[in-house]
């Protein structure tokens, strides 16, 4: 078995195959790795080709390891035989690091500039519809409800808020659902507003019932689901950059297209809008905020035609 950094590095890699040492081509393992994702989009319903294919391999070769497999081609055949095992993979390759206010000053740029400019585009009887998309453990949607809670007021957030935090992956939903987390999960929040908005509880400490409320959870694959309707603010971020360019490009139209028409995207910290640029325009490209639409519109926010100088 090799080192991950071996197969990082090397441009051959040896299979070991039974009967003696052979080395593998990069076009080999390539292809080999091209059937896997055939087998397992047609025969396991899980479709992985829209997925950048460094990252694949990497997360592929991270699991492969951990079961003692060292060609695609083996793994192939685990794969047939273990009617689970795909569902273990799914895990490893959606990379679900998140954390509370990870990149702190953008999440208080769009708390305290952005959100205040949607609330006054809309009449007060209507909802304020968010959508944290690729949610993870659900760290992100919370993180934006403490700070909306701050500036804005809980009975507010109750009033006004139509939430949805939605993953592909079930697991990590799981703890979406139950909004607890442990000590390490925490160490990012203000210890004032840990205090504020979580309890302790016999699994750890939970966030606030009254706010939790407000956010639905559930399931949803950016590539295969509908998107939802109406936002007002959708936060996607660090998902689209495991994405190929074609299928980052197919689910920004795509979120274009139920973007209310004054609503803003928020994307990760390391991501930008590079092909559709003529369906976003950028409020802030240090935090990573864009706002639907045409520059004519910018003129209902003052504070972007500033930032755009
Ligand atoms: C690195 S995490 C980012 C979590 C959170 N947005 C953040 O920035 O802290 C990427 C998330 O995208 C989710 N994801 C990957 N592919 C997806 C898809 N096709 N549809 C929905 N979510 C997906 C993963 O399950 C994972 O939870």
């Amino acid at each position: 078995m090799f080192a991950q950094s071996h197969f990082e590095n090397s441009l051959l890699y040896d299979t070991k195959p039974l009967g003696g040492n052979r080395v593998q081509t990069l076009d080999e393992a390539s292809l080999e790795f091209e059937t896997l994702l055939d087998y397992l989009k047609y025969s396991r319903e899980c479709d992985l080709t829209h997925y950048k294919r460094s990252t694949l391999m990497r997360r592929f070769r991270h699991r492969m390891q951990r079961i003692n497999i060292d060609t695609y081609e083996n793994y192939l055949q685990y794969l047939q035989c273990d009617s689970e095992e795909h569902l273990a993979l799914l895990s490893d390759v959606l990379i679900n690091f998140t954390g509370f206010f990870r990149d702190y000053n953008a999440w208080i740029y769009l708390a305290t500039e952005v959100i205040p400019k949607i609330i006054d585009c809309k009449p007060s009887d209507e909802p304020i519809r968010v959508w944290s998309a690729g949610c993870a453990t659900g760290a992100e949607i919370y993180s934006l409800l403490i700070l909306l809670a701050e500036v804005l007021g809980v009975e507010f957030c109750q009033q006004r808020l139509q939430c949805y935090a939605t993953d592909a992956d079930r697991d990590t939903l799981h703890q979406a659902q139950n909004a607890t987390y442990n000590d390490l999960e925490i160490l990012d929040i203000p210890p004032d507003l840990l205090k504020k908005y979580f309890r302790q509880t016999t699994k750890g400490l939970t966030f606030s019932p009254k706010l939790r409320r407000i956010v639905t959870v559930k399931q949803h694959d950016l590539m295969k689901d509908a998107p939802l309707p109406a936002i007002d603010l959708l936060i996607c971020r660090n998902v689209l950059i495991y994405f190929t360019p074609e299928a980052q490009n197919s689910i920004l139209t795509r979120f274009h297209s139920v973007l209310n028409n004054t609503g803003f995207l928020f994307l990760g910290h390391t991501e930008l809008v590079v092909h559709q640029r003529q369906l976003f325009t950028p409020v802030s490209l240090k935090q990573r905020i864009y706002a639907k639409g045409l520059e004519p519109e910018l003129n209902r926010y003052p504070f972007i035609t500033a930032q755009l100088g």
